[in-house]
């Protein structure tokens, strides 16, 4: 399998072209809005409709966008729809087995093209008026052609195409900036601790089951923040939970808090958080006793089996997260300002036998599912925040994300720089990287080169 790299079809030259400058939306300047030196973010940030439409242009038309996992393409023609941002896109296979993603709308008169979640096809024919294109985005067959212009040329009316779409063992990342600095660059760091979950064994990884969806009320920065940053959320908003699953059954002790662990945050955006225990293990008993610890440790090394492969929770900026310990995979996909549809799929490895796999989904699906008991306690967190947001006073008070300024270093066993595992530092690493992008033209923003032989 190969994914496409920089090849914008010659129907992309299509993108904005109607639109002049002076039709360009006026962009705010968020400088103000968040301080991520002194841990305060303004609560506009996650309200705001002009916000929002600034983070479609210039941090979700730029950013290196989870797609799929390559699991769920092995032959020619089979598809995926999903969204970047809150531009669809179908995500296929191509005759040479190629990962290539479209605009998922009918170049015709817009209709979305492809109505299905996932599936395999020869085509992608529009069910409006029948236009239909290979799956190489090619405009193939127009019912009725010869009643357009002799100008009429199919190949300026191809699929529009993600120019840049690459691999992270097994994770599809898309991305429509065909200059951007590639994905293995921009995850940096982050790729060691990805690694603890996508790299424990040679074969690699799956996806097994379907993908689970279901909304929240919220803005998807509160889901993204926390999975990269907020760990000390856990001994209250999932002291239930806990108590739950504790073989006493009296929950959370005092000393959790005091649990060992480190923060890790990155200067793009991405974070991760985990405690360390020399005897770290997986909480699905047929999981834990699958695993070969010490070679987990000789192919992984002694620190990411004692951090960063269990109990963690990381952010890939923008808006992919995951938990290692039970392999939930996810997308928060804005859907407005107000509201979040999340796209979770369960990540085992290729190699476990069947029990394995389905003792992981299991405890995917009790703890982290649509209804796992955990789940339910964060997105209740983040709807209540947007349900208060609205009135006029609540909006103007600052949030704060100070816990642990100064704490961020080099710690000689983590790569990159960590902090404490109860620390607000990610989050405000994540809305650094934020606030610079949207105080950053990004690429549809640029001039147009001037037409040959005319100076600037
Ligand atoms: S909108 Fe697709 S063929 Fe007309
Ligand atoms: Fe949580």
């Amino acid at each position: 399998m190969s994914t496409t790299d920089s090849c914008p079809s010659e129907a992309n030259a299509a993108i904005g072209k109607m639109r002049g400058s002076e039709h360009g939306p006026k962009n705010i300047d968020v400088s103000a809005l968040v301080d991520a030196e002194g841990g305060l973010i303004d609560r506009s940030i996650y309200t705001d409709p002009g916000i929002y439409d600034q983070e479609m242009r210039r941090i979700f038309a730029r950013s290196w966008l989870f797609l799929a996992h390559a699991s769920q393409f092995k032959k020619p023609g089979d598809f995926f729809t999903t969204f970047m941002g809150q531009d669809p896109v179908i995500v296929t296979m191509d005759k040479t087995k190629t990962i290539r993603a479209y605009l998922n709308s009918c170049r015709h008169r817009g209709m979305r093209l492809c109505r299905a979640d996932a599936g395999a096809t020869k085509m992608f024919t529009c069910t409006y008026h029948g236009w239909s294109f290979d799956l190489a985005g090619a405009l193939q067959t127009v019912p009725n052609e010869k009643a357009y212009p002799e100008d009429f040329d199919k190949k300026q009316w191809g699929l529009i195409e993600v120019p840049r779409v690459a691999e992270y063992k097994g994770l599809l990342f898309g991305n429509w900036d065909k200059d951007a600095e590639d994905l293995e660059e921009t995850l940096g760091d982050m790729r060691y601790y990805l690694d603890a979950m996508l790299d424990r064994d040679p074969e690699g990884t799956e996806v097994i089951g379907g993908v689970m969806k279901w909304e929240l009320e919220g803005n998807w920065k509160l889901a993204a923040e926390q999975f990269a940053t907020d760990w000390y959320h856990v001994n209250m908003s999932h002291a239930s939970a806990l108590m739950v699953m504790s073989p006493t059954g009296k929950g959370p002790k005092a000393e959790i808090v005091a649990t060992p662990g480190r923060q890790f945050l990155s200067p793009n955006g991405h974070g991760a958080g985990f405690p360390t225990h020399p005897k770290s293990r997986f909480d699905a008993q047929a999981v834990h006793e699958h695993y070969d610890y010490d070679a987990l440790r000789e192919r992984l090394g002694d620190a990411a089996v004692e951090g960063p492969m269990t109990t963690g929770h990381a952010t890939v900026f923008p808006s992919f997260s995951y938990l290692p310990v039970n392999g939930s995979i996810r997308i928060w996909h804005p859907k407005g300002p107000n509201k979040i549809e999340v796209w979770a799929w369960i990540l085992v490895d290729k190699s476990m036998p069947e029990d394995v796999k389905d003792a992981q989904r299991l405890y995917n699906l009790r703890t982290f599912g649509p209804s796992g008991i955990f789940e339910a306690d964060d997105g209740e967190n983040w709807s209540e925040i947007q349900a208060v947001s609205g009135g006029f006073v609540t909006n103007s008070v600052p949030l704060n994300f100070q816990m642990g300024i100064g704490s961020e270093r080099e710690d000689g066993v983590y790569p990159g720089q960590t902090s404490e595992l109860y620390s607000d530092a990610a989050g405000r690493s994540f809305y650094r990287h934020w606030a610079e992008l949207m105080n950053t033209p990004a690429w549809h923003e640029r001039p147009a080169p001037a037409p040959a032989g005319e100076s600037a």
